[in-house]
């Protein structure tokens, strides 16, 4: 079997990663530092696939730590890289703890990368990179617009560093634009776990639905969009993790066009945020109690994916629908609060 690193395999799409991963064949080990994240999901990937993942818990920014992981496992055949902090408006505040935290884990890596010659690398990027964008659906080759805060000028310059380094060494890499990850596992046995209040409009939904937040409050209203409030492209964390898998096999396949090829992960459809609200309370038969308050800074008014290039390039399928994703978002909501009152009643 081939052998795939995953970096921030306890995270919410590298965890979900893992499992495609595993269920397509891929031996997988992790490295996760557990910053943010905790050991549970490498349970819940045993769970679901059967498959016990070893995770090494490694700072990133430390290169001598990060080497051992290769020392011991010189048959790495991949790494997809999501270990990054990624919170908009943390970064803004910190934005030093951002560029040492998401610069420095990088550029480690792919020192590792390139001493063993690990011949695929997969980044986990975003649709920040866009900022505000002209023309929608966006493209690959749209503009790369002014990043509207420090956590996306690591991707941006990320994606840079990649690009350089993929051109002058023996390594493939392909740059993931992700849109906006919801929803979890179909068995609700892993899903995402938000650290503090989350900043996120679906979690923020679920805590509000399930009453751990006593109200949503919708940042703004008044946008130039259908309804007035801002659109985003809700993706399925099940299909991201799939296309993570497609793009492996793609550079495996040798089927790149370049040393450095780039993917929007979106599904094309732009869902406002009033929208995502109604569907939920569609699959959920919840009343949500939310209410309209000021515009969040930094917020874009509109950005969905041309993603043709993925599902073309990739021979990608987009498995799951809004529905979908706020139903499984729900069963995850309902699985951790059933969770919860165990404990308290043990
Ligand atoms: C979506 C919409 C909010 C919460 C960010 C990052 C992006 C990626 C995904 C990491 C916006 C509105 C939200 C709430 C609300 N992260 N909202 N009330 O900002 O599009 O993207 O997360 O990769 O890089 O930028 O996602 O879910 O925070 O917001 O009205 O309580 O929901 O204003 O319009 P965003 P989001």
């Amino acid at each position: 079997m081939k052998k795939v690193l995953v970096t921030g395999g306890c995270g919410f799409i590298g965890s979900h990663t893992i499992v495609d991963l595993i269920e397509n064949g891929f031996e997988v080990i992790s490295a996760d530092d557990n910053s943010r994240s905790s050991a549970y999901p490498l349970l819940g990937i045993e769970q679901i696939t059967g498959k016990k993942v070893k995770n090494y818990q490694v700072d990133l920014k430390n290169f001598d730590e990060t080497l051992a992981v290769f020392q011991e496992n010189p048959d790495i055949v991949g790494v997809i890289h999501f270990a990054a902090y990624k919170a908009v408006g943390e970064s803004v505040e910190k934005p030093l703890l951002y560029y040492e935290n998401n610069l420095f884990g990088l550029v480690n890596l792919l020192k590792c990368v390139q001493e063993f010659s690990v011949p695929h690398f997969v980044f986990s990027s975003s649709c920040t990179v866009y900022g505000n964008p002209d023309a929608l659906p966006v493209v690959e080759t749209s503009p790369i617009k002014k990043a509207e805060s420090p956590y996306g000028a690591t991707k941006q310059m990320g994606e840079e560093i990649i690009r350089n380094f993929s051109g002058s060494a023996q390594t493939s890499s392909i740059l993931l634009r992700y849109f906006n990850p919801v929803g979890a596992h179909p068995t609700a046995i892993i899903g995402e776990q938000p650290l503090g209040k989350p900043q996120n409009l679906v979690p923020a939904i679920t805590q509000t639905a399930i009453g751990k937040i006593p109200r949503l409050v919708v940042h703004g209203n008044d946008y130039p969009t259908r309804d007035g409030s801002c659109i985003r492209d809700y993706i399925h964390v099940c299909d991201i993790a799939s296309a993570h898998t497609l793009a492996l096999l793609y550079l495996i396949d040798q089927r790149n066009a370049s040393a450095c090829d780039v993917f929007n992960l979106g599904t094309g459809n732009g869902v406002s945020v009033l929208e995502a609200i109604h569907a939920f309370e569609k699959v959920s038969g919840v009343q949500l109690n939310y209410e309209i308050g000021p515009r969040r800074s930094g917020d874009v008014v509109a950005v969905y994916a041309n993603n043709e290039f993925a599902v073309k390039g990739l021979n990608w399928q987009i498995r799951y629908d809004l529905d979908d994703m706020m139903r499984t978002a729900w069963n995850w909501e309902l699985k951790i609060r059933k969770a919860e009152e165990a404990v308290k009643s043990n």
